[in-house]
């Protein structure tokens, strides 16, 4: 276990002289509670950091991140605080490095179809910049609206449209970076294609926070699609829904933008939380199935197509949605489902298995024997079509707190160990950060967990930036 050092009067002088006093933030324990979270419900998962800075210039931290190694002082670094593993959450303490500051987004090249963004900068916000020229970038998390393309970066981020669109990795052509002992690092560039040395970029991606802190991020944008259908099917139970899936990409032979899938609890659980109204009544679970294309006669055959596929497989229902208005009030409801069971009960756990595309249909048993073998409640929702779901083991109202405590060790590992059997893995987007560390064994070997000791020890010798997150060293 490291031993690292607090952050005494000395370290915050040092710091004042780093940045303007006003962004260096303690003492006060309401000013640093929205640091000592990110958005798992449940508490036990918590740490206050003992400072919070908020820098504006990657000279600025790499000033910070040699303070912290002279000193050994963690540093824990922070976007939008959406995440759902403890990516964000400073768990020894130390220096939280807030990085709202860095909100620009300083190009938007049309002729190299990019945006270069500082990495404070609200993901939706670069759609916004970017569809001015019909261009937009096509990660699609579902809290676009208030997380950072930093913290995207960071955990390499998934969302909505992965099936067809890939994940935040896939966009991330160029980095500027600070790497944890304060050297300023510059990696790829405006470029498509690129096999100069290791591809350092797709090792930081994904990398949790814990090899460097971005302070330039170029993103690969997309021509924007000029039309857009969303389908909402219901389904008269789960198993009939889950079963649609890799049957609409394998027999209709169409990748869709996306396919959510939702079962009752959830979806009910959302609109109640937003009092909304979906059409799911007498159904077991919906498919939101998204199409995108320019053109319309096409994206209606492939529409139609999809539809008739699901009535012969027993669909309930087929809903058009082909207005803005009509998409936004369905996508609003899948985006609250996580929200909307936080708000109901803070005992649960928010889970975000992912299996091969032609297993999703197989995850739906093992909810079940969770659900009646620990006496818990067992929704799900996600994004299906790549083999994401998320998987959420509640506590039963009946149950106490102490046997729900008891129970929920056992219920996830009985999870883990059958993702594991089905050839998936234990996070597809939410990452591991303190939240899973000690389960990374169903997904991966020991050595390759030990490779990655040796990457975070060649990174970051003293073990300061983030420490604790995926791995213990
Ligand atoms: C979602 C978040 C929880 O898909 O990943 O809603
Ligand atoms: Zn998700």
């Amino acid at each position: 276990m490291d031993e690292y050092s607090k952050v005494t009067p000395e370290i915050i002088s040092a710091l004042k002289n780093i940045l303007p006093e006003k962004y260096v933030l303690h003492g006060d324990k309401e000013q640093l509670e929205p640091f000592s979270h990110d958005e798992i419900s449940e508490k036990k998962y918590s740490h206050f950091p003992e400072v919070v800075v908020r820098p504006r210039t990657a000279d600025e931290i790499a000033e910070i991140m040699k303070l912290a190694n002279r000193e050994k002082i963690p540093v824990t670094p922070r976007g939008g605080g959406t995440g759902l593993s403890g990516g964000a959450v400073p768990i020894h303490g130390g220096i939280v490095l807030f990085i709202d500051r860095m909100n620009s987004i300083l190009e938007i090249d049309t002729e190299n179809m990019v945006a270069v963004v500082e990495p404070g900068v609200i993901t939706n916000d670069i759609n916004t910049a970017a569809a001015e020229h019909g261009l937009w970038f096509a990660g699609y998390p579902m809290s676009f609206q208030s997380c950072f393309i930093g913290g995207n970066v960071s955990e390499n981020a998934g969302g909505g449209k992965a099936v067809k669109y890939g994940v935040t990795g896939r966009y991330i052509l160029g980095l500027e970076m600070v790497t944890p002992e304060g050297e300023i690092v510059k990696l790829g560039g405006k470029l498509v294609k690129n096999v100069t040395g290791y591809d350092l970029i797709k090792l930081l991606v994904g990398s949790e926070g814990t090899l460097g802190i971005f302070t330039k991020i170029i993103v690969k944008l997309l021509p924007m699609p000029g039309k857009v259908v969303d389908l909402l099917v219901s389904f008269k139970d789960t198993a009939s829904a889950i079963r649609m899936v890799p049957v609409i990409m394998t027999r209709a032979k169409v990748i869709p933008a996306a396919v959510e899938y939702m079962d009752l609890l959830s979806v009910q659980t959302a609109c109640e939380y937003l009092d909304e109204k979906l059409p799911y009544e007498g159904s077991g679970a919906l498919l939101l199935i998204e199409l995108d294309g320019n053109s319309e006669t096409a994206l209606e055959e492939e529409y139609e197509a999809i539809g008739e596929l699901c009535m012969e497989n027993g669909a309930l229902d087929v809903f058009v949605a082909d207005t803005r208005a009509k998409q936004e009030k369905i996508w609003n409801v899948r985006r609250n489902i996580a929200e909307a069971f936080k708000a109901v009960s803070p005992d649960q756990s928010a889970e975000d298995i992912t299996v091969p595309i032609a297993c999703i249909p197989d995850v739906m048993p093992v909810l079940d024997k969770l659900s009646e073998e620990f006496d818990i409640q067992v929704p799900c929702y996600g994004h299906a079509a790549d083999g994401n779901l998320h998987v959420t083991l509640v506590r039963n109202p009946d149950q106490t707190i102490e046997q729900w405590e008891a129970v929920l060790p056992k219920a996830l590992e009985k999870l883990y160990e059958a993702t594991a059997k089905l050839g998936g893995v234990i996070s597809g987007e939410h990452g591991i950060g303190h939240k899973r560390k000690q389960y990374l064994h169903y997904s991966l070997d020991e050595t390759s967990i030990e490779l990655m000791k040796r990457i975070k020890r060649a990174f970051d010798p003293n073990n300061i930036l983030n420490p604790g997150k995926i791995f213990d060293l």
